[in-house]
């Protein structure tokens, strides 16, 4: 039977147990760290003595006077918790909007603390672990789409000792929990709610079908018994981050897909490209056991149908939503879309493992406000970033010349492609941000336990810390936030020159590069920046998913948190915290601008509904008391 304690690791855990190393090939020490609550970083030997601090001057700091006295925050900052509940500064506040189990139709039962939500209204309430969203606006009402990106068994399942997957109506639940919410809010004497029963609302699943576009789109590699002809695919999975495309429609990121792979057949032998991206011989939620869709042994090709981009019009609650092979398959982050000058489209991709890239899609056609948009997302180029050490880098396009691999390999084995081409191994990639109001791009790179000399990605790519590099620390926990500006102010252009916007760390406890760029101070302490949203105004929100422990090196830290920085002064200052065991992720505006949501992942305790009641992951609203403007 299936160990239960690894329903408690998170996905960066879970990539270790695919491919333990060396020094944590036991499958007990991975999980004891596990459940030991993010202890799985802390027993790395700090940072080594082959690198030297990043060049003076490209850093930007924020101690100076002048950079206090012209700061733009319209907030106090305020301390760390780590309690169970959220915070926010004085003069603002906030409340639920949608709880995991919430109905979106009148039909669906209420959440039972003893069963949680029943499988036939699994897929007719807000799901589970609410991660990237944006806001649209339809026909005058205000649309959330949220991406829900995995499960809580011992939460979802309260039933099951110890949330153990035990059916094939467990399996259904949880794959209904999952993907996306569609949903109408508005805002009422209560504050905002979910509008129940609105002919907007929608949700999509782990089996809602979708069509298969691009590159990829009819291959022999997309083919399964139940599509012979490989161009239609049920349901998206692990969508993580989001984006907005300019002509209205939601992009959902496909990350960690190959958690719900695995196979029945222990003599099955798995497909060499399985390897480099983690699909093992078991599954997280034992999906293979009881739905032969996600057996490999049965399904060889299912694999190949996730890890992509899709594009989902929050419009139109009828249309089937379509995969963008062209935007490359990997453990995909979020999406940042914006129109290079000449109106082509550019996408900025993270992919989210230790070791692997950063990408860029440029569509070959332009965009024009109401003309066509079918093609913008099938036909373009696919590139992965190179960052030299002298601040400059460049986009290098996954071309079949380039990686002698041809269009649909690319787009089904993109990892692949970028390692062809040389590509920088990253630490991390997670959100990518594009400023409003000046020509640059951001992406957060969580932390990477694997950075050193001993350890390459998945590929085979060395993953060595390099002086004057984005990656310049070994046994990288803190994280760091990468910047570009690309060359003639044209996201399109081939070249870029680059800086870290910060280096996370702790100098009230180091004090060499673990303490952090100068811009890091006693007052703003965090780790692990992931989700990254800038506001219309241009400023940067950063959301933490990293060591809450409040211990040692992650001492004056606390629980997760959402922090606001100034990109011309590198003001950087604490906005809100999160409750306890929580991830702080998605981050959209009310079309007016007068509310904040944000997302508050898997937390430990009882929240938001407090003791004795299930955990319940949210979206919650943050408003000034003035209701003034919030972005
Ligand atoms: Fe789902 Fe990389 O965060
Ligand atoms: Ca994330
Ligand atoms: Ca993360």
């Amino acid at each position: 039977m299936k160990d239960n304690t690894t329903y408690d690791l998170s996905w960066d855990e879970w990539d270790e147990l695919q491919r333990p190393a060396a020094a944590t090939t036991e499958f007990d020490a991975v999980v004891e760290k596990a459940i030991s609550r993010r202890g799985f970083l802390s027993g790395i030997v700090a940072f080594g003595s082959g690198a030297a601090v990043m060049g003076a001057g490209t850093m930007l700091s924020t101690t100076s006077v002048e950079a206090q006295a012209a700061s733009r925050f319209g907030f106090t900052p305020i301390p760390i918790q780590t309690d169970n509940t959220v915070h926010v500064p004085d003069g603002y506040s906030w409340a639920p909007v949608a709880k995991w189990g919430e109905p979106l139709f009148s039909d669906a039962e209420e959440l039972s603390q003893d069963f949680g939500v029943g499988v036939a209204s699994s897929d007719r309430v807000f799901g589970e672990n609410t991660d990237g969203m944006e806001a649209f606006v339809v026909d005058g009402r205000q649309v959330i789409v949220v991406n829900h990106e995995y499960v809580n068994t011992k939460t979802n399942l309260p039933q099951n000792a110890d949330g153990a997957v035990l059916s094939a109506d467990d399996v259904l639940t949880l794959q209904n929990m999952q993907g996306v919410t569609v949903m109408e809010v508005a805002e009422g004497t209560d504050g905002w709610g979910i509008v129940v029963d609105s002919d907007l609302n929608r949700r999509i699943t782990q089996n809602t079908p979708m069509t298969i576009a691009g590159p990829a789109a009819g291959h022999d590699l997309m083919k399964t018994e139940a599509d012979p002809m490989g161009r239609v695919v049920l349901g998206t999975m692990n969508n993580c981050g989001a984006g907005k495309t300019p002509w209205g429609t939601y992009l959902t990121c496909e990350e960690n897909f190959n958690g719900y792979f695995g196979s029945t057949d222990e003599g099955f032998e798995a497909p060499e490209d399985y390897a480099r991206y983690g699909i093992g011989a078991e599954g997280r939620y034992s999906y293979e056991k009881y739905d032969a869709r996600f057996d490999t042994s049965k399904n060889p090709n299912e694999p190949h149908r996730f890890g992509y981009i899709v594009e989902i019009d929050p419009s139109d609650p009828t249309s089937t939503p379509i995969k963008h092979t062209a935007l490359g398959r990997f453990k995909h982050e979020n999406a940042a879309a914006v129109i290079a000058p000449d109106g082509r489209v550019i996408v900025y991709m993270g992919d989210d493992e230790r070791g692997e890239f950063m990408y860029k899609y440029v569509s070959n056609g332009v965009y024009t406000p109401g003309g066509p948009t079918s093609e913008l997302l099938d036909d373009g180029v696919l590139y992965a970033a190179k960052f030299d050490t002298n601040m400059t880098g460049e986009w290098i396009a996954l071309t079949p010349e380039a990686t002698g691999m041809d269009a649909a390999e690319i787009a089904i084995f993109t990892r692949k492609a970028a390692s062809a081409v040389g590509a920088t191994t990253m630490d991390r990639p997670e959100w990518v941000a594009v400023n409003p109001v000046a020509v640059e791009g951001y992406c957060a790179l969580t932390n990477n336990s694997r950075r050193g000399p001993e350890f390459t990605n998945a590929g085979g790519d060395p993953a060595f810390a390099v002086e004057n590099s984005p990656n310049p620390r070994d046994a990288n926990r803190y994280g760091q936030i990468v910047r570009w500006r690309p060359e003639n102010d044209d996201h399109a252009a081939i070249d870029f020159t680059w800086d870290l916007y910060v280096m996370a760390g702790n100098p009230t406890v180091h004090d060499d590069l673990n303490a952090g760029s100068d811009n890091i101070n006693e007052g703003n302490l965090f780790n692990s920046p992931d989700g990254m949203m800038f506001d219309s105004t241009g400023l940067l929100w950063i959301q933490t998913d990293g060591d809450d422990s409040n211990e040692e090196g992650f001492a004056g830290m606390g629980n997760n948190q959402m922090l606001a920085g100034d990109p011309v002064t590198g003001q950087i200052e604490r906005f809100m915290t999160g409750p306890n065991g929580s991830e702080v992720t998605g981050l959209t505006w009310s079309a007016d601008k007068r509310t904040m949501f944000v997302g508050i992942q898997h937390p430990d305790a009882p929240f938001p509904d407090g003791e004795g009641m299930l955990a319940r992951s949210s979206i919650i609203a943050i408003k000034r008391d003035d209701n003034a403007l919030v972005g």
